[in-house]
């Protein structure tokens, strides 16, 4: 073994648990007019820079989290925010050693993204990830509505990804970022057997969550992401958001209800981008959850959740892309 390759061996066997948060989302869009309104007027973030082709939003002192890009194709990339260099090298360390391919960037595209320099890849589902460690900050708070959100060490929120790779997809979060599993959900939607995986890379009860169907294998969602949720600190902000995003006309896809496992109180809105976003108030500290690990809960929630604005159209469009799934490859880093 040379100098090298005992640099990457080492660097690669630290825990980057703990060092890893979900720092931005880079959102590809046509519909720029209706994200403004959804997610300044809507979800209350602070609307900081609306160019014809551009908009930022802010939800705490970060210049940048939610990033809306006009584009014909709708995508999302997400960018995940690293401690320090340390914990960068050891990411970059394990992806070099599967042969991820990564690719460094600065200048406009990384000022476009409220940071430094950036380092992305294709992750799970072929979503883009993009790792960085200095994300610039506003002087002046940001003008968000309500409470603002909760944020900090546990980063932006959290995403649910659904997937026809399930194994591979948890092994992927396990292997690159230490993620720790929290618990599981399982609960038949839609007429099939779901089954969520949570894991957390922080305080937060999970960053990332993972869902499969049971048995065959399908993907009802055409969406990289099934939803984002971001957090705020109390009650009456989750309850002013979900009157504003109905006020707005925005459908609203899951009534309030709680949900088991991180005992959050939410609602989910349907984006712009054909994602579901996802308001949610935490009843519960997340360290007294983790008192409890590895949990199966049945059922996805405690009470409500119930389909409001969903409409016959949105499940027949969710069975139409669950069956397109059994003929596609999804793509896999390694
Ligand atoms: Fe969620």
């Amino acid at each position: 073994m040379n100098a090298i390759d005992t640099r990457l061996t080492t660097a690669a066997a630290r825990s980057v648990y703990g060092s890893v948060r979900l720092g931005y989302a880079l959102i590809d869009s046509p519909r720029l007019a209706e994200w403004k309104r959804f997610g300044a007027e809507g979800i209350g973030m602070a609307l900081t820079d609306s160019e014809p082709d551009a908009l930022a939003f802010r939800t705490d002192a970060h210049a940048r989290r939610l990033i809306v890009r006009r584009r014909p194709q709708e995508d999302i990339a997400l960018g995940l925010e690293i401690a320090d260099a340390g914990a960068l090298d050891t990411i970059l360390a394990r992806l070099a050693g599967r042969g991820v391919r990564v690719e460094e960037i600065g200048g406009a595209e990384a000022a476009l993204r409220g940071v430094e320099r950036l380092w992305r890849f294709l992750g799970p589902k072929a979503m883009a990830l993009e790792l960085f460690t200095e994300a610039k900050r506003a002087a002046d708070p940001a003008k968000t509505l309500g409470h603002g959100f909760v944020t900090g060490e546990r980063g932006m929120g959290h995403v649910a990804i659904t997937t026809l790779k399930y194994d591979a997809t948890i092994a992927f979060w396990r292997e690159i970022f230490d993620a720790r599993i929290s618990d599981f959900i399982e609960d038949r939607i839609g007429g099939v057997n779901l089954r969520f995986t949570f894991l957390r890379v922080n305080p937060r009860h999970h960053s990332i969550a993972v869902a499969a169907t049971r048995g065959v294998a399908m993907d009802p969602f055409a969406t990289k992401i099934q939803h984002m949720e971001m957090q705020v600190p109390t009650l009456d902000d989750v309850s002013d958001a979900y009157r504003r995003c109905r006020a707005l006309g925005f459908k609203i896809m899951m009534a309030v209800g709680q949900h088991p496992n991180d005992r959050d109180v939410s609602f989910y809105a349907m984006s712009p981008s054909g994602f579901y976003f996802e308001v949610g108030w935490a009843s519960q500290a997340d360290e007294d959850i983790e008192a409890a690990p590895q949990a199966t809960y049945q059922g996805v929630s405690l009470w409500g959740h119930k389909p409001q604005d969903q409409t016959l159209g949105d499940k027949l469009g969710q069975m139409r892309n669950a069956v397109a799934s059994l003929f596609r490859n999804e793509y896999a880093p390694y």
